[in-house]
């Protein structure tokens, strides 16, 4: 199979279109998928679309500024690498190489929970602290010993993910028949023989499992479908009481992710959160609620000037970073973008989709007429209308 050379990749979906190509179908589906009819999946992208730019010339635009303070550290980009279940399963040891990649390019990268690397894994591979996403998981304890363990590697901020009390409906991966390690059916283990260069940096790795799982959960050391396992790990009985008593326990700044109206972020705020992610987990999970970033301007409204608020959902370009940072987003998080770039060619790929959102989002501002992306504001959209659902 040929596979574009990385000097040929000019935006990220050309790097989804290589992802597409390099990866077993089970894994390629994992990422590009989204709940139910994909409805919500869609309108994240498509409400970046609505919003149409205001070409401004005659500006001096020479000198421009694209890095933000995200939580008091400076970031080169408004951009946080999305915590990514199974990223690992991308490519061998796609956390750490994520990792390194968001470090080097001087970004946040967000381990997830449900990450093959674990915790100390990644830590022994980077030098610079990374965040770690937290589940809210029946067993106490467990969730205990994880915020431990993250404390312990130094993980500055813990992203909470609230989205999440049941897993979403998503039809691939039942297609699939996803599972960890994958289930050899005949046509699986045919479709992952056959994609070569994937296979080889799998088979180069022993990372193959839930990293910081492993002697953890019973039955985790011969782990069962991903659905059954979370069906009855992920709590449904997650209340903002919860939330308390996870920041009373937590030393770091606290981001809560999966906000979509001012009512949930104002609990956010009086629970104690430092951020709040605007985020409907990338239109996984409730199929048919609004684009995210449709309800970013309510929530700045309610509570930006208490906290920071970012945004995840449909960021696909550095244009798109440079309107939801109009919106009053302080930052992006991207999950699918630099996911593509992973499955596509490793960590070459992460820097690549990095290297790309920050070529056209200091593009924009320029033909915007704009030289700080902290300073941006609806002026800069065509009519000054905000996106709808
Ligand atoms: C997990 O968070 C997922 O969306 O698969």
């Amino acid at each position: 199979m040929s596979i574009a050379k990385i000097d040929t990749i000019g935006s990220i979906e050309d790097l989804r279109r290589v992802a597409e190509k390099r990866l077993p179908k089970i894994f390629y589906d994992y990422a590009d998928s989204g709940a139910g009819t994909e409805s919500t999946y869609k309108a994240n992208e498509a409400a970046f679309a609505q919003i149409k730019l205001r070409q401004k010339v005659g500006v001096n635009v020479e000198a421009r500024k694209l890095s933000t303070q995200i939580l008091g550290a400076e970031s080169k980009l408004p951009v946080v690498l999305s915590p990514v279940g199974l990223l690992g399963m991308q490519h061998g040891d796609g956390e750490i190489l994520a990792a390194q990649a968001a470090e080097e390019f001087g970004v946040p990268f967000t381990l997830s929970t449900m990450s093959i690397c674990s915790i100390e894994e990644v830590k022994a591979k980077v030098k610079n602290p990374f965040w770690f996403q937290l589940y809210v998981m029946r067993d106490r304890e467990f969730l205990a010993r994880l915020l431990d363990r993250a404390e312990k590697a130094g993980c500055p901020t813990l992203v909470l993910t609230m989205d999440l009390p049941v897993m979403g409906v998503r039809p691939k991966d039942v297609n699939n028949g996803l599972a960890v390690p994958p289930r050899f059916s005949v046509c699986t283990a045919a479709n992952l023989l056959r994609h070569y260069g994937w296979w080889r940096s799998i088979v180069e790795t022993s990372r193959r499992s839930f990293g910081n799982l492993k002697g953890e959960i019973k039955n985790i050391s011969d782990p069962r479908s991903l659905a059954a396992w979370t069906a009855e790990q992920f709590d449904p009985t997650v209340t903002w009481e919860t939330v308390k008593q996870i920041r009373d326990k937590w030393k770091g700044k606290l981001i809560v992710k999966g906000i979509m109206n001012a009512d949930d972020a104002a609990q956010a705020v009086n629970a104690g959160a430092d951020g709040i992610l605007v985020s409907n987990h990338g239109g996984r999970q409730l199929d048919g609620t609004i684009a995210s970033l449709a309800a970013l301007p309510e929530v700045v409204k309610a509570v930006g000037d208490k906290t920071e608020v970012y945004l995840d959902g449909g960021v696909r370009t550095g244009v798109d970073i440079l309107r939801a940072k109009a919106l009053g987003a302080k930052a992006v998080f991207v999950g699918r973008a630099y996911t593509y770039g992973l499955g596509a060619y490793g960590k070459d790929g992460v820097t690549k989709a990095l290297s790309i959102l920050q070529t056209e989002l200091d593009n924009a501002l320029a033909l915007c007429g704009k030289t700080d992306v902290n300073e941006l504001n609806t002026s800069v959209f065509y009519d000054g209308t905000y996106p709808t659902a």
